[in-house]
């Protein structure tokens, strides 16, 4: 199957069915795994070799916008500036509408806000995707499912499929060769004293994309063979800390898990790594605080930046020490 197929599967007579509204527009938030999506079963289908657990960072995240055009071709606006529709982030794009667009040739102004940093391993792509599909759904009037809405985001970006929802989320990765089953679902719990710290310390555009680096792991690490029973395990005692509220154990299993998964890649030929100096100092800094009693862990992704775990009593110490640090509060 590939993802045209899936699109036709997904919206059935509603693939032909012509824009109802004018436009279109919806709020995706970007969402950080506690618990790392890494290597596909399916390249084409995004279809993961694992399950994976997030966190949506409440209003950080994704806006678009889409309104029908008069032009010959779709115009791109990205947090206000037009983007060149030749380029490697309009390509990606323009290729996902049209798996929407085929029996009518649209065209489209797409306009996206994102109020995180793009591309720097804060999860652009997945809130991106969610937004776009979310506001093609208003645009046509499909009244799609957030089950359906997250199978679509999918296939832009496979982290897309967690931005469908806030708060904490489970992808299920699924059995079945048409990915019909493997999708984000909200676990609902809430944890309002839960802090998220983005430690941004460099924005720049990462080199090797997440796609390229996780089909390099899978076939070059010697330690990927490790990295699904890792996975298994730390998705139950994720969900078991958030249910009994043990926030000690949820970013010790965190931090490893992250960890684990740039071990797999730094193994991996070419090596990938995307820590920076910065990165490191920021790791390190982590867990001299640990050290001395102060309970903050991190994650990281694709992508030299941190993100940090903590309770909100903890907030200005954390503050404290990373003066930089943005905090977000997803339940709050
Ligand atoms: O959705 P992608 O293809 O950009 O991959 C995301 C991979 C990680 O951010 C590193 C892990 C994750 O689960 O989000």
């Amino acid at each position: 199957m590939n993802k045209s197929e899936l699109v036709n599967l997904i919206l059935g007579e509603r693939s032909h069915v012509l824009p109802k509204n004018v436009s279109g527009g919806a709020f995706a938030p970007t969402n950080i795994a506690l618990c790392k999506y890494w290597g596909k079963r399916n390249q084409e289908l995004n279809l993961p070799l694992t399950p994976s657990f997030s966190i949506s960072l409440g209003s950080k995240g994704a806006t678009a916008q889409l309104a029908l055009i008069e032009n010959s071709a779709d115009e791109i606006i990205l947090n206000g500036s037009v983007v060149d529709t030749r380029s490697s982030f309009s390509k990606r794009l323009i290729e996902f509408l049209d798996l929407f667009r085929r029996a009518n040739k649209l065209r489209l102004q797409i306009c996206i806000h994102s109020n995180i940093p793009i591309a720097a391993g804060l999860a652009s792509s997945a809130c991106g995707f969610a937004s776009i599909v979310m506001a093609l759904d208003e645009l046509f009037d499909w009244n799609l499912s957030p089950k359906e809405l997250s199978i679509l985001a999918r296939l832009g970006s496979g982290s897309a499929s967690r931005s469908i929802w806030p708060g904490f989320v489970e992808w299920h990765k699924g059995e079945r060769a048409d990915g019909m089953d493997s999708y984000g679902e909200s676990f609902a719990e809430e944890w309002p004293e839960l802090c998220i710290g983005l430690l941004v310390v460099n924005n720049q555009e990462k080199s090797v994309s997440s796609r390229e680096a996780m089909q390099r792991t899978v076939m070059t690490s010697a330690l990927f063979s490790a990295w699904p029973a890792k996975v298994n395990q730390d998705m139950e005692i994720i969900k078991q800390a958030i249910i009994s509220r043990d926030f000690a154990l949820l970013g010790k299993t965190a931090e490893s898990n992250a960890t684990t998964m740039h071990a797999t890649m730094l193994s991996a030929w070419p090596p990938i790594n995307y820590s920076v100096p910065e990165t490191l100092l920021g790791m390190q800094e982590t867990w001299r605080l640990r050290q001395q009693g102060l309970s903050v862990y991190f994650t990281q992704d694709a992508g030299p930046n941190l993100k940090l775990l903590f309770l909100e009593k903890d907030k200005n110490e954390i503050l404290s020490h990373f003066p930089n640090v943005e905090i977000v509060q997803p339940f709050k």
